[in-house]
């Protein structure tokens, strides 16, 4: 189904394009919400620029708009108010019919895309070795997010881990092993993730400060790179190590993603110099192989370099990338690849992006866009840490969510007196102390910092996961305390919006398909959060106006019929968030 705006510029456009299409080309007809309900629900801005571009008064152009196009199915009379604004006020009716329409409809309006091309997600991405930090939960949740919406679309989306497996971390480790704990190199399960990271931190301090160690690491780097059977398989176990955590964080995420770490493009390595040596982009510098890029300097003023191979054989960070592009474009097929990382690799993607142009990798027919975020503060404005001081876990992150969402429901059932089963209680616990963690993340503008607050996340109020997954729980409760099944309100029953607050229900029912389609197209989830929010909002005015249970047929199950719509757009949406709702909490 097309969105009411869809609807309305299409019919402007028809008719602006009979009154001045063989005059201009025309611009978009700018249907916008109403600044102010008394004016109706949308106003269409096109009289004033048109004007300029005509010479003519805004309202002359305006009343030759009104002349011109018919909305009568759809609208009361038009308006033109002020210099020459067009208001439009949606009529009952077609609302209903409208409302009727995602009534019967189980995806609310929604319509998939008529060409699901292949879409590239690349998220999470945590590093070998390394602790999964909160930046990758960010990335996780929000790549997640995104993942679903397009899938939502119907796109044929690919989501993939590009896992940090195959960098320089590796060959300081395997030689820092070698010399304390060479079991963990040829033995599976000597170590958990937690000694890795404390291994990887020992062996760090001695790559920053002893230079044999360094070269001894690099060396082992180098070999492993060139397939040395013992180095490959100590880098196997180590691999395997983390993967078995990153899963259980996965897990209690329910995230879905395809592991093809940068390992993966070792071969294609070589490749990618060759081509790049081919298009004349590579230049030697210092024994590196480098792409001296365009409109990027370094301190001096000079162009700056993007190294691709190292003077020691070694390749980078973006080389990889330029392979993996390289691999997504023609055997993965993709049309759009969408890389999502903190906005500090911002300069990454936009050098390697370069390149790859330039060296005929990448063309008009792939779009490719860096997705970037920003940074995790603790409460007090500081780069989140522990109490004392210490990097937190991940793992203690989620978990800490799901006790303290935990000890808000036992005090909440304390307070109503409620007795309810353990199992009852975990489920509850889990799903919202989950929910609230990845709601506090998605509702932020991505771009922008945000500060980590369980109080703030967990609570009832404002614009949190609990408030949401409430909302919905009532909804389900009237079905239970009225002994109704809303699957059986009838396919045919009438909708009836009479009242104020029914009328704002409905229209912002309406609206699911037109903010699921801007996520689409900005990649900001926090859209569709802030839809939720206000649709639950609008929702418990009706709801406090409006009774439900206690008032006569056919109102009766007019409105129930707008509590279903507001619980299904609620779970729906929510489940596009990669959050669970409760028929109970
Ligand atoms: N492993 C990287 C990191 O932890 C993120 C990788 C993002 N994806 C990519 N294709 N570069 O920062």
């Amino acid at each position: 189904m097309k969105s009411i705006v869809e609807q309305l510029n299409e019919i402007f456009f028809e008719s602006l394009t009979t009154v001045f299409g063989s005059e201009i080309s025309l611009p978009s007809p700018l249907i916008v919400p109403a600044t102010n309900p008394k004016f109706g629900d949308f106003q269409c801005n096109i009289a004033l620029p048109l004007a300029k571009i005509l010479s003519e008064k805004p309202k002359v152009i305006a009343e030759k708009i009104l002349a011109a196009v018919d909305l009568s199915d759809i609208c009361e009379p038009l308006e033109i108010a002020g210099p020459g604004f067009i208001n439009l006020k949606l009529t009952n009716d077609y609302l209903i019919s409208q409302v009727e329409i995602i009534q019967n409809d189980p995806r609310l309006g929604v319509e998939k895309v008529t060409e699901p091309e292949r879409i590239v997600v690349d998220f999470s991405s945590p590093n070998i070795a390394k602790e999964m930090h909160v930046g990758h939960l960010r990335s996780t949740i929000i790549g997640d997010a995104i993942a679903r919406v397009l899938e939502f679309r119907g796109y044929d989306v690919l989501r993939l881990n590009h896992v940090g497996d195959w960098g320089t971390q590796f060959g300081m480790l395997i030689t820092y092993l070698k010399e304390v704990y060479p079991d963990a190199l040829t033995t599976a399960d000597v170590l958990d993730l937690g000694d890795l990271v404390s291994f990887y931190k020992q062996a760090k301090v001695r790559f920053d400060s002893d230079d044999n160690f360094k070269k001894i690491s690099q060396q082992a780097v180098v070999k492993l790179q060139a397939g040395d059977p013992e180095n490959l398989k100590a880098w196997q176990l180590l691999c395997e190590q983390s993967r078995r955590e990153f899963q259980v964080i996965y897990q209690l995420l329910d995230i879905n993603l395809k592991e093809r770490g940068e390992s993966f493009y070792n071969a294609f390595l070589p490749v990618v110099v060759s081509e790049l040596e081919e298009a004349g982009l590579l230049i030697e510098d210092d024994g590196a192989k480098c792409v001296f890029l365009e409109g990027f300097s370094n301190k001096d003023g000079n162009p700056l370099p993007l190294i691709i191979q190292k003077s020691d054989g070694g390749y980078n960070y973006a080389t990889t990338d330029l392979a993996a592009l390289k691999y997504r474009i023609n055997t993965d097929q993709a049309h759009r690849i969408i890389y999502v990382t903190d906005a500090g690799q911002s300069n990454h993607f936009t050098q390697f992006f370069q390149v790859a142009k330039r060296a005929g990798i990448l063309t008009e027919k792939t779009t490719v866009v860096h997705v970037p975020f920003g940074l995790v503060k603790g409460e007090d404005g500081k780069k989140l840490k522990t109490r004392s001081g210490d990097t937190i876990r991940l793992i203690d992150l989620l978990t800490e969510a799901v006790k303290r969402s935990r000890q808000d429901i036992e005090t909440r059932l304390a307070e109503e007196s409620r007795q309810e089963a353990p199992e009852f209680i975990n489920h509850v616990a889990q799903v919202v102390g989950i929910a609230a963690i990845k709601y506090a993340d998605l509702s932020q503008n991505r771009t922008s910092d945000y500060v980590f607050s369980y109080d703030k996340m967990l609570s009832l109020q404002g614009n949190t996961a609990p408030y949401l997954i409430y909302a919905y729980a009532r909804i389900k409760s009237i079905s239970r305390e009225g002994n109704i099944n809303y699957d059986e309100l009838g396919e045919n029953a009438s909708i009836i919006l009479k009242e104020v607050t029914e009328l704002e229900l409905a229209k912002d029912l309406l609206k699911l398909s037109e903010v699921i389609k801007e996520v689409e197209s900005s990649l900001l989830p926090n859209r569709l959060c802030d839809y939720l929010y206000e649709l639950s909002k609008k929702y418990n005015k009706f709801y406090e106006n409006c009774p439900v249970l206690k008032v006569d047929e056919p109102i009766k199950t007019s409105r129930l019929i707008l509590c279903d719509l507001t619980a299904r757009t609620l779970k729906l949406g929510l489940s596009l968030l990669g959050i669970d709702v409760l028929e109970r909490m």
